[in-house]
């Protein structure tokens, strides 16, 4: 396998640092086993040359693929599960008994293969037609990896991830393809829209959200990308929106203008 020289681990960790905020300092061994193969595959008898070809597709093809390889996309449904239970007990109610909103605005900010996002989903259906609610209650699901977007949106997940959710959900929202995977029904798949995009690139928001979930995203960017990221997911928010963060992250090491409610739980000041 091709190895790498420091030159060019060094190129190719700035270039994605500074792309998409993503620090791969410590990760030269996953650059070499993730990247080693697949530029050799490609004809190419350096990272440099695999590396220049990267940037000179117009097509942006192979930086795509760069990025599927490099991100760490790992995920579960119910991942962190106590956010779940804060969705449902004080965001929802908050929607609909305090504001009286009927469009749900919710984004899952680095979804990944969209767990989290049909998670929400799933919450958030349970509980309008526990209520007998009708809203517009698509969930935003962005990323920067096309092959997480592409596996999410075909909602194909193998069933000892799928058996982790209550028999209820299972049967509500699944439906069997085979002995070994399940698909997410047409019904949950048409209440997720999956988008490509990169945290880093300004956002247009026009209808502020109600709940920005960035969770194990922030965890591989430096202080001063997640401190200019925390500070447009501020103004992407309604006033008394809720940002959730991964359970072994905190805001606590940047300047940010959210009420702490309790762990990676932050609330934009409501409007009194
Ligand atoms: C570890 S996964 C977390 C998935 C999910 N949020 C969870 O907690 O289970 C991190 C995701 O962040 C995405 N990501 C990393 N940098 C990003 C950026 N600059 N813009 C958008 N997504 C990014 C990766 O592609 C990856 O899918």
């Amino acid at each position: 396998m091709t190895s790498i020289t420091d030159a060019e681990f060094r190129e190719i960790v700035s270039y994605i640092n500074d792309n998409y905020g993503v620090n791969l300092e410590k990760k030269r061994f996953l650059i070499e086993g993730r990247l080693g193969h697949h530029l050799a595959s490609l004809g190419f008898d350096s990272y440099h040359e695999y590396f220049e070809h990267v940037k000179n597709d117009a097509t942006g093809r192979e930086l795509a693929n760069l990025l599927n390889r490099l991100t760490t996309r790992h995920t579960f449904f119910m991942r962190e599960e106590k956010h779940f239970e804060f969705y449902r007990s004080h965001t929802l109610p908050w929607i609909a008994d305090e504001l009286g909103d009927t469009d749900l605005r919710v984004w899952s900010a680095g979804c990944s293969s969209g767990q989290e996002p049909y998670t929400l989903s799933m919450v958030t259906l349970g509980y309008l037609k526990e209520r007998n609610l009708r809203w517009d209650s698509v969930i935003l699901a962005t990323d920067i990896s096309e092959g997480a977007l592409a596996y999410g949106s075909e909602g194909v997940y193998p069933a000892e991830e799928v058996e982790t959710l209550p028999t209820a959900w299972r049967n509500e929202w699944f439906e069997r393809i085979d002995d070994e995977s399940l698909r997410v029904s047409r019904k949950l798949r048409a209440n997720v829209a999956f988008k490509k995009a990169n945290l880093l690139e300004p956002f247009e928001v026009r209808n502020p959200f109600h709940l920005i979930m960035c969770r194990n995203v922030m965890i591989y960017f430096d202080n001063d990308t997640k401190s200019r990221l925390v500070s447009k997911f501020y103004d992407a928010l309604t006033p008394g929106g809720y940002l959730f963060i991964g359970h072994s992250e905190s805001l606590s090491s940047i300047k940010n203008d959210f009420d702490y409610i309790k762990p990676s739980i932050y609330r934009k000041p409501p409007v009194r």
